[in-house]
């Protein structure tokens, strides 16, 4: 399959190097293609760079790996045309450090940047997901021991079920929550705050949260 992704950062680097080494082909979208250059000469035969624009036409699937606060900028660069009818993976978050540390949510409570990614890109079926867990985590979850959790969120079922086939049978995970439609995003936005004191409290990125359900 052909696979955009947007954002040249550690995730958008990881996610594309594990669907490269998944047999997809890849092209990444950033502003720069110079930060990409040395990802790009290990990333193998399959991989390419190209602007935010040229990366989410490339797409049959496009996954949103921008900073949160530059989210919605980046996908208007990239244009409706090259959106609609697609599957949009997003794992950004909507963090704001213009304040320093902790960083704070530029939209909670009534709304989620995966909700106003939706609103802007009505004919995009927007999936959000893995935005609860490290980098490294998203595509190598045994990092973690135990079956942890992972959720998903979005308004079409079998956009949904497509997300959640790459979910479990490319990256690993096993223990996938779908949550509902695009407004349960706010709720794994939202844990955010709880993911940050967590990472500072425990020193390392490198947890999940684990669902334990009784009877
Ligand atoms: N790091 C993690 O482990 C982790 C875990 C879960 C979720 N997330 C979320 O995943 C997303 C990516 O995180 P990251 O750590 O890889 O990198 P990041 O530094 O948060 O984002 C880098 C990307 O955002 C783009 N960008 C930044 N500001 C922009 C703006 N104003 N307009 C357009 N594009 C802008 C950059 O564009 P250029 O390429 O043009 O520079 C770059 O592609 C974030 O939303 C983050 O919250 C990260």
């Amino acid at each position: 399959m052909k696979i955009g992704v947007i954002g040249s950062g550690i995730v958008g680097q990881t996610i594309a190097g594990k669907l490269v080494e998944l047999g997809h082909a890849v092209k990444v979208g950033t502003s720069d293609t110079s930060k990409l250059e040395e990802w790009l000469s290990k990333a193998g035969e399959e991989a390419s760079v190209g602007s935010f624009a040229e990366a989410a036409a490339f797409g049959e699937i496009v996954f949103n790996c921008t900073r949160g606060a530059g989210s919605l900028d980046a996908l208007q660069l990239i244009g409706e045309a090259n959106l609609n009818g697609k599957i949009l993976v997003d794992i950004s978050n909507p963090l704001d450090f213009s304040k320093g540390m902790p960083p704070t949510l530029t939209v909670c409570n009534t709304d989620s940047l995966g909700e106003q990614i939706q609103r802007t890109f009505p004919e995009a079926k927007v999936v959000k997901t893995l935005n609860t867990v490290n980098a490294a985590l998203m595509v190598n979850p045994a990092l973690v021991p135990g079956d942890h959790t992972l959720f998903v969120s979005g308004n079409d079922p079998e956009a949904k079920a497509t997300v959640i086939a790459i979910l479990k049978e490319g990256f690993g995970w096993k223990a996938v929550l779908d949550l509902g439609d695009i407004s349960t995003a706010r709720a794994t936005e939202m844990l955010m705050p709880l993911w940050i004191r967590l990472w500072g409290t425990l020193q390392t990125p490198m947890f999940n949260y684990k669902l334990v359900i009784g009877e």
